[in-house]
């Protein structure tokens, strides 16, 4: 029997599963446990179950000398340095696949989202502004028909492009291996939607020239990471009507603090961070995740090992 740390309650019966073979114990705090906290309680723990708001650095595996195991809540796994991971033969597990259609949805509600102005007219019917139907009220932009620049063709990417289909929207592509050039993607799209995980050749991926380059009348969409947009930038770019809108599912930080100047920003709508938030992704990422710590705990190779 091995000890675990798991970060946070998880939905489900993951961990029931993980304690029936292991002793575990659970941080049951909804605040995540600060750097010093995380170091205490996973420097007793041979298995590490993590979210994507724990940062898992060299500093805190040098204190985590009997770890063996280190699974990830999430398909990205940014917060984690593999590399340190790896020199110390730590195995890092992560969620793939089982997160791929809810996040896609979530990406197209915040194309519609943006794109019919939906939070604007919600706002309007409980502020008493629905006085009647109006030819020229709360006018936006159709969807279907349009062009959709996906950023990224990963497996999240690819639902994206098929839900696009089904809109009829022509779909372009930009990744470093196949598609369109950026430059060429962000030209002719009407939404662009981001799809590439958080490296250090995506940070500020999307800065103020690649805002500038993009149609005044096209939005903006992140549902990956915060930082691979310049927050800054986009700011800037919303406020002097450079381009129509921008939905985000993802800042940076996170979470954003109320008084954050983004959050004042004209036409722009911030959800926090809920992708693969439905009641059978989460359960379904908390069940992958503890079979990856279950086999490398039990000296197997992960069932979802992040790729070298
Ligand atoms: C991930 O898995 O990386 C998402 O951002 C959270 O589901």
């Amino acid at each position: 029997m091995a000890h675990c740390f798991v970060t946070r309650r998880l939905p489900g019966d993951a961990v029931e599963r993980l304690a029936h073979r292991h002793s575990v114990d659970v941080w049951t705090e909804r605040i995540p446990p600060t750097p010093e906290q995380l170091r205490s309680r996973a420097c007793e723990a041979e298995g590490l179950l993590c979210l994507l708001t724990d940062r898992i650095d060299a500093g805190l595996l040098d204190g985590c000398q009997r770890l063996r195991a280190i699974s990830n809540l999430a398909v990205g796994c940014d917060n984690v340095d593999l590399a340190a991971a790896r020199a110390r033969g730590i195995a890092v597990g992560y969620t793939p696949d089982v997160l791929t259609e809810t996040t896609a949805d979530l990406a197209f509600a915040l194309i519609m989202a943006a794109a019919r102005r939906l939070p604007e007219a919600i706002r309007a019917v409980h502020a008493g502004e629905w006085l009647t139907w109006e030819p020229d009220w709360l006018l936006g932009h159709d969807v279907h028909g349009s062009t959709l620049g996906i950023v990224g063709r990963g497996r999240i990417g690819e639902a994206v492009a098929r839900r696009a289909d089904g809109f009829g929207m022509t779909v372009l592509h930009s990744s470093r291996s196949s598609g369109v050039p950026l430059p060429d993607l962000l030209e002719r799209s009407d939404f662009v939607s981001l799809h590439v995980p958080l490296t250090t050749e995506t940070r500020h991926l999307i800065g103020a020239a690649e805002l500038s380059a993009m149609k005044p009348t096209a939005f903006l969409v992140n549902t990956a990471r915060g930082a691979i947009v310049d927050q800054a930038a986009l700011e800037r770019a919303l406020r002097e009507n450079v381009i129509a809108g921008a939905a985000l599912d993802v800042t940076d930080p996170e979470p954003l603090p109320p008084s954050h100047p983004l959050l004042s920003a004209p036409n722009l709508i911030v959800l926090p961070h809920v992708g693969s938030a439905t009641h059978a992704t989460r359960e379904r990422m908390a069940g992958l995740a503890v079979d990856n710590v279950l086999a490398a705990l039990a000296g197997e190779p992960m069932p979802h090992e992040f790729p070298a």
